[in-house]
Order: C-alpha cells, then sequence, then structure tokens
C-alpha cells in the first residue's frame, strides 16, 4: 500500500514541508474531496446534494489540514484520513467537533465540552499539539485489507512525528469504526455511562468520542506505526 501524507500549503502549523507543487496540491485535494464524497454518499452518511457540481465534498477545513492518503501503485485512491493540527490547550470552541456539540441539547453539550477541554487542558504539558482526525473514508471494493486500520496506525506515526499529540475523534459506531479506534489504543473517557455514545441528527447516526495519545497504541499496532514512520522518514531524507 502506497502512504502519503500531504502537509498543507499555507495557514496551518508548518511542521512537515509542502513536497507538492501548487498545481499537484490543489488537485489532490479535489481529488481527496471526490473520494471522501462518493463514499460518504454510498454509505447515506451525507446526502448526494452536499457535493458540488464536480462531486466533490468541499471543506475549507481540508485546505488547512494534513491529509493521509492511501493509494494502490497505480495511483488510485483507496482510503483517506484528514488530520487538522491546533497547538496545544486549544479551545474546544475552535475544533471541528464543536458543530457536533452545537447540535446538542444544552445538558449533554455542557457535559462533552468540558469533558474534551479537561482533556485538552491536561494533555497540554506533555504534548505539544493536538490533532482531530476525521474524513475517514476508504473504498473496501478496491481496498487492501486493513487500509481503514492502516490509516489510523499512519495518524499516530504523523503525531509522533511532529514530536508528540494527542488525538480527539468523533467516530461513528457504525461500521465498527469507534471500535476499531478503541482496539488500536483509542479511549472514550465516558465509557460504561449512559453519555458514552449519542446520536447525531445531522450524521443520522450514533457518534463516539475517542482520545488518543501519541505514545499509547496498543502493542499489536506498535510495529505498524514504526513502519509507517520509517518508510516516511526515509521519503522525506531522500526529497531533502
Ligand atoms: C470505517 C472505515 C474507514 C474502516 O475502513 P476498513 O478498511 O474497512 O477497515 P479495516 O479493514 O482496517 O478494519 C475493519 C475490520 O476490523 C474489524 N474490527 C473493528 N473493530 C474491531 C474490534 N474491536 N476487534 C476486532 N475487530 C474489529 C471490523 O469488523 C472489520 O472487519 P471485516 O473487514 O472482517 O469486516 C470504512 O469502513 C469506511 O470508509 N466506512 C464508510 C465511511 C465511514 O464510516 N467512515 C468513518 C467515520 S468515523
Amino acid at each position: 500500500m502506497n502512504l502519503s501524507l500531504i502537509a498543507p500549503h499555507a495557514g496551518a502549523l508548518p511542521i512537515i514541508a509542502a513536497t507538492l507543487t501548487a498545481e499537484q496540491y490543489e488537485q489532490t485535494i479535489a481529488d481527496i474531496q471526490r473520494f471522501r464524497g462518493r463514499i460518504y454518499v454510498q454509505d447515506e452518511a451525507i446526502p448526494a446534494s452536499a457535493l458540488d457540481g464536480s462531486g466533490r465534498h468541499y471543506n475549507k477545513l481540508d485546505y488547512s489540514s494534513y491529509h493521509i492518503v492511501a493509494r494502490t501503485h497505480e495511483g488510485a485512491i483507496t482510503g483517506v484520513m484528514r488530520v487538522p493540527l491546533y497547538v496545544s490547550g486549544a479551545a474546544v470552541w475552535f475544533m471541528q467537533l464543536y458543530h457536533v456539540l452545537e447540535r446538542m441539547e444544552p445538558g449533554p453539550k455542557a457535559l462533552y465540552s468540558s469533558a474534551i477541554q479537561q482533556f485538552i487542558d491536561q494533555s497540554a504539558t506533555t504534548y505539544p499539539f493536538i490533532v482531530e482526525p476525521g474524513g475517514w473514508a476508504v473504498d473496501r471494493q478496491i481496498s487492501e485489507k486493513l487500509t481503514g486500520t492502516t490509516l489510523v496506525a499512519a495518524t499516530w506515526a504523523f503525531c509522533q512525528l511532529i514530536g508528540g499529540a494527542v488525538a480527539i475523534a468523533t467516530a461513528t459506531v457504525k461500521h465498527n469504526s469507534a471500535a476499531l479506534l478503541k482496539m488500536m489504543g483509542g479511549i472514550n473517557c465516558l465509557e460504561g455511562t449512559s453519555n458514552a455514545r449519542f446520536y447525531d441528527p445531522f450524521h443520522r447516526c450514533e457518534l463516539e468520542i475517542v482520545y488518543f495519545r501519541s505514545d499509547r497504541v496498543n502493542p499489536r499496532f506498535a510495529a505498524m506505526v514504526e513502519e509507517i514512520k520509517g518508510q516516511w522518514q526515509k521519503r522525506e531524507a531522500m526529497a531533502a
């Protein structure tokens, strides 16, 4: 599986240098948006009307985020993950997941907001960054087995490469997405309570908020993370 890390061209923390030309970058973002849009519409996670005229699931957040893209050897995209990056201590209302919290009743909204902010504040002394992985999509018709898992392992690799990060993901319960993240080392701080998952009317499904720390991965996946990190470090050294 060919895994690439796409750095933003503007507006984000320049931790990893951008390697694509402006034209290649624009094309790659368009390809990611079309891919994600197609998979999400097929999955009925979004209506077809959420795509623009060229089939793109347009979101300006894509331009300020890092992306991890899995491709076949021929170059066809098989899976994507978007990784917005923030400095530690960011306010919860500044993050993408706040859109989800805004759709909640005041009680749950206050509960989740303060739990997330507490996690962010506690992590700030140890981890320099926060990431918010999302836009996770795989074409299971053409992907190699474990492409979704590999994209998550690559997110850990990215977090380690930038010097340490905590991650916060709003994951769907369907497709075992949240279960897969927790199996790999993610934590739902409200596990075992009636608030462990909640229904989001926009995505029309149940979601869980799952946290990660870059240095805490299920040992079963540690070798996968190391392998991806090694591949990217080698590529960076060759490009330098
Ligand atoms: C969610 C998604 C990205 C996962 O990608 P994927 O390539 O299918 O994932 P993988 O093959 O690496 O892993 C999934 C497998 O792990 C299994 N798995 C998940 N949690 C597990 C657990 N706790 N223990 C054991 N196995 C588990 C799944 O059952 C699945 O097995 P299967 O292939 O035999 O059905 C993909 O299904 C997708 O794009 N879905 C549509 C969009 C979506 O829901 N995105 C996620 C939004 S949060």
